[in-house]
């Protein structure tokens, strides 16, 4: 038979087993907030208080001494993104423990954050295709880019910007993303300057199709009044609903 004096002893045991574990995950988040402290005081050029600075290089260095070392601007801003988006989200975990599996948020932070990352896939894409020949002619030959889960639309707006034969489409489901997306992109400037270049290929086409009768030469004209990226950050639903 367990006796009582066990019982209560067991449980502190479990609980020390517990805080000991608490401090072996916490300062693997202290090391990450550290980080992220390190690279907001280089974005941002600020010096910072120097007792506090020397504890951030101090923790960084241990983290790894060549950590930050050849990371470029681009990459300083998407890893401090990341760092940003993982303390939010879990930040809202523990506020919303109750809430349902999936891509619920609408902190602007999380969402601008997760969208700087994921801006850097176009680069991996380019770095491979530069390995891959066939990637690469697909990437600078008119054809369709679609990006599934666009966001806040970073990653396609970038697609656009280096691969200016494609046409690139974002799409999701998550209407606060899409707030955003709307956004980015008008203020982009990608979507004027696509939605030019199509309406003067649309225009051609029209030319093309008046030999071919009055209706084609009336379909041509609509695709070229909508532009390219009428259809973009729209729903999966509300694309097909549009005719796009
Ligand atoms: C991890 S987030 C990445 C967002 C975006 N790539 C970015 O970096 O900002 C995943 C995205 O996929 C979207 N998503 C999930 N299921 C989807 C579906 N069935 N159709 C369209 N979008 C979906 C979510 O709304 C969310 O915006």
């Amino acid at each position: 038979m367990v006796s009582v004096s066990s019982k209560v002893a067991d449980c502190e045991m479990s609980f020390q087993s517990l805080i000991t574990k608490w401090q072996t995950l916490n300062s693997s988040v202290e090391a990450l907030a550290a980080l992220g402290a390190e690279l907001r005081l280089r974005r941002e050029e600020l010096d910072g208080d120097s007792r506090m600075r020397s504890l951030l290089l101090d923790v960084v260095r241990r983290i790894d001494p060549g950590l930050l070392d050849g990371i470029d601007a681009n990459e300083e801003r998407a890893a401090l993104a990341l760092i940003q988006t993982s303390f939010r989200q879990a930040i809202d975990l523990i506020k919303n423990p109750a809430r349902a599996p999936g891509w619920h948020y609408e902190d602007p932070v999380i969402l601008k954050s997760q969208g700087q990352v994921s801006r850097l896939n176009v680069r991996s894409i380019d770095t491979l295709a530069a390995q891959r020949r066939d990637l690469g002619e697909a990437l600078h030959r008119p054809g369709a880019f679609l990006d599934v889960g666009t966001g806040v639309g970073w990653l396609a707006i970038e697609a656009a910007r280096a691969w200016p034969a494609l046409r690139v489409v974002g799409i999701d489901s998550w209407e606060p993303a899409l707030v955003l997306a709307r956004k980015n992109l008008a203020e982009s400037g990608i979507a004027e300057r696509s939605a030019r270049e199509f309406a003067d290929r649309a225009q051609r086409r029209s030319s093309m199709d008046d030999k071919g009768g009055r209706g084609a030469s009336r379909r041509a004209r609509l695709r070229a009044d909508r532009g390219v990226f009428t259809c973009a950050f729209d729903y999966v639903g509300a694309e097909s609903a549009n005719g796009c």
